[in-house]
């Protein structure tokens, strides 16, 4: 029999976001500890792979802001970030100890439709320009250039995905489009993506890469790009969580994207996340871009360190659209057994 306050931890960890919902973690629970691991079954990101590590950063944050809630609280101990085994454990002050997850952190969610243009007002953006944690920090894009220079750098890194076949198959292999596909608790539900008329049937025809090759030669990566584009350019401030690279330094990027998600949700703003660009630069560092891509890419992330005056040992970590919402999204599920009791 697992204590309520375990399970309820459990349900704090698995509520964090994670690349297309594919929830790179396997908890396990024991006498007043949870620890996260890395999942038996292989991942399209590894174990110690950037994007594994914002989530594994946002598990984290969401179990200490729970622990914080409670009487007595809790400790983290960061233990083996290159393999997670385990990535942490979190501990109770006391294993009886009463705990009920914040009701912010079940209500996080992204929201991918366009936003209102209404500015994010100062005593929302103030307090999150201060945020860090480790060596990661925030920057807060907000004018017309800085939004204009970003979403171009971003559309060049967004062709360069459509035209790498890894990418794609990734991407397909993520989407759930029937009730049976929904009901396995993970990837993308269809529901919860801005789709033009016809959008549905245009991603189930280029499932198949031949044919989204066919289709590039005439620029289809393009126009793919600028829809994409579209709903970027309505919104009212992005905010980017920057800082070093390394194992830790992405784990605490995790933790401090978690953060600001969490209030700026909290306090009524809508985010979605765009890791098209930090994708692309790591792709670029471990060689995987496509060689008719190198090029572009090479020119934008040179731009983006430019615009940014961003040292040569900082990087982007994660971007957030933010802006008030037009429509409710659709919430995406999560895999049912998602611990294990030891
Ligand atoms: C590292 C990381 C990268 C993500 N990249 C994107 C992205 O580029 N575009 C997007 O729409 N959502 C992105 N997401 C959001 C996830 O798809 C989302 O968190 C997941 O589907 C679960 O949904 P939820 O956030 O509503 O709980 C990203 C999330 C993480 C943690």
């Amino acid at each position: 029999m697992i204590h309520h306050s375990m399970q309820e931890l459990a349900r704090a960890a698995i509520a964090a976001p994670s690349a297309d919902n594919s929830q790179p973690w396997k908890l396990r629970i024991s006498e007043g500890q949870l620890s996260a691991f890395a999942p038996p079954e292989p991942n399209f990101f590894g174990p110690g792979d950037h994007a594994t590590l914002l989530s594994i950063g946002a598990v984290a944050e969401n179990l200490v802001q729970t622990m914080a809630a409670s009487q007595g609280g809790g400790q983290l101990k960061v233990r083996d970030l290159a393999r997670g085994q385990p990535y942490f454990d979190v501990e109770l002050a006391s294993a009886d100890q009463p705990l009920v997850v914040p009701p912010h952190i079940l209500d996080r969610h992204t929201n991918r439709h366009p936003y209102a243009s209404t500015p994010v007002p100062g005593e929302v953006v103030e307090p999150i320009k201060s945020l860090k944690e480790g060596a990661a920090k925030v920057v807060v894009l907000a004018s017309q250039g800085e939004l204009a220079e970003f979403i171009r750098i971003s559309i060049i890194c967004s062709e360069s995905r459509f035209r790498t076949p890894e990418l794609h198959r990734w991407l397909m292999d993520s989407l759930r489009y029937t009730a049976e596909e929904v009901a396995r608790g993970d990837g993308l539900d269809m529901r919860t993506l801005h789709l033009p008329p016809g959008g549905r049937s245009f991603m189930r025809f280029i499932k198949d890469w031949r044919r989204m090759e066919f289709l590039n030669r005439f620029g289809a990566y393009r126009l793919l790009a600028q829809a994409e584009a579209d709903v970027l350019r309505k919104t009212a401030a992005i905010v980017l969580i920057t800082g070093r690279d390394g194992l830790k330094e992405a784990f605490d990027a995790g933790r401090l994207m978690e953060r600001v998600w969490l209030a700026l949700n909290a306090a009524g703003w809508a985010v979605q996340p765009a890791y098209v660009i930090p994708d692309q630069s790591n792709r670029m560092l471990s060689e995987s871009l496509p060689r008719a891509c190198r090029e572009d890419i090479a020119k934008a992330l040179a731009d983006l360190r430019k615009f940014l005056r961003q040292p040569e040992q900082e990087r982007l970590h994660i971007a957030l659209r933010v802006g008030l919402a037009t429509k409710t999204p659709v919430r995406s599920r999560r895999r049912s057994c998602a611990f294990s009791v030891s």
